[in-house]
């Protein structure tokens, strides 16, 4: 296979979600917000929230797990673990690493990617140019986020957001017409401070005054991300099709990030797409970052709504600002 040859094919799908379930009924009792607010501003209804006592890694393991598991792959099969997140177990070292022990994927590079909810775009685009370079055989793209444990609670313009929750993907080496097409990561850190959280990285180091003044709790310029989101997407999504030499209506899936139904439904109308064309699960898992492509690849994928030479379109923006867009064209 020559390198021009040579693509990076998804060859199996993971995800993993905590059990409890928390409705927006919960979310009422908890601060001052309604079942209809949530749901016609947002188009959530309900999502998963990690335990106390549970951790990023925990979910990014089982994801994997089952990624490989789908791509008839052992742990000593991969070469590479790409973590895209931004909550990981902790500051130091990269969680990626801690998969990669839980797993037993001993000699695997491993690297955390910070890109918000633009995360598995990102992390997806780099894994990809390893694979289609010849220089890894087989790349785990791991896409998880405990938004959770960021979020005050107290706080009702973030706390009915988000969702927790983790998705993978294994690449290998494949033969043209399948793999990923393109894609493209593009950032603004001029809007940096539209969705951050304040304390807790060496600006602001954690301290008791910090702790009083819940400042490691996200905060979220949330209107003008909205309009930068439906933008950003359309755009990217635009772009990354033109480089694969494809036109919306080659588009037979369109999986974007799940931030806010609206969003999702403005950027489907203004592509042109059909509502069947477009993968949407918002309504059960919310805005869960880094994780919300994957997750919802897999679960489109275990549905059969994903067959041999469809092209899928992904889409993301995120905290940095960042955004981002790929196109895969899926193998057998
Ligand atoms: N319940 C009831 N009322 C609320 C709530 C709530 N949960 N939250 C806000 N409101 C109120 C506001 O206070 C405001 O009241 P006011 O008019 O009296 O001032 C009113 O509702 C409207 O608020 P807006 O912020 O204008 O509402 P909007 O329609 O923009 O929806 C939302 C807010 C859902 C946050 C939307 O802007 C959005 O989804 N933005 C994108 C956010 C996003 O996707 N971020 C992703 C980044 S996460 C990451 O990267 C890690």
């Amino acid at each position: 296979m020559t390198r021009s040859e040579r693509r990076a094919v998804i060859r199996g799908t993971g995800s993993a979600l905590p059990s409890r379930v928390l409705t927006n009924a919960d979310l009422e009792k908890m601060v001052d917000t309604s079942d209809d607010w949530i749901t016609s501003r947002t188009g959530i209804r309900e999502r998963r929230i990690a335990r106390e006592d549970e951790y990023m890694s925990q979910f990014a393991t089982r994801a994997a797990q089952e990624a490989l598991a789908s791509a008839h792959l052992s742990a000593s099969d991969i070469d590479l673990i790409v973590c895209a997140t931004v909550t990981p177990d902790m500051p130091i070292p990269a969680t990626a690493c801690i998969v990669q022990d839980n797993l037993g994927a001993a000699g695997a590079a491993a690297f955390d990617l910070a890109a918000g909810c633009s995360g598995f775009i990102y992390a997806l685009a780099v894994a990809e140019r390893f694979v289609s370079s010849g220089d890894y055989r087989a790349v785990l793209v791991v896409g998880a986020e405990l938004l959770s444990k960021y979020t005050d609670w107290r706080d009702r313009t973030t706390c009915v957001l988000f969702g927790d929750g983790a998705g993978a993907v294994v690449l290998t080496p494949g033969d043209a017409p399948y793999g990923v097409l393109a894609s493209s990561m593009h950032a603004d850190g001029k809007m940096a401070d539209f969705i951050y959280v304040p304390a807790g990285g060496t600006r602001e180091p954690a301290s008791e005054s910090t702790v009083a003044g819940r400042r490691h709790f996200i905060r979220m310029r949330g209107n003008e991300t909205f309009k930068m989101a439906v933008r950003s997407m359309e755009e990217t999504s635009r772009a990354v099709l033109q480089k694969a030499g494809l036109k919306t209506t080659d588009v037979n899936l369109f999986i974007p990030h799940q931030a806010n139904r609206r969003i999702i439904d403005a950027v489907g109308s203004r592509l042109g797409l059909r509502e069947d064309q477009v993968y949407i699960n918002i309504e059960r898992v919310g805005n869960t970052s880094a994780a919300s492509i994957p997750v919802a690849l897999d679960e489109a994928v275990r549905k059969g709504l994903v067959r041999v030479g469809d092209n899928l379109l992904f889409a993301a923006f995120g905290t940095g600002l960042t955004w981002g867009a790929a196109v895969c064209k899926w193998g057998p």
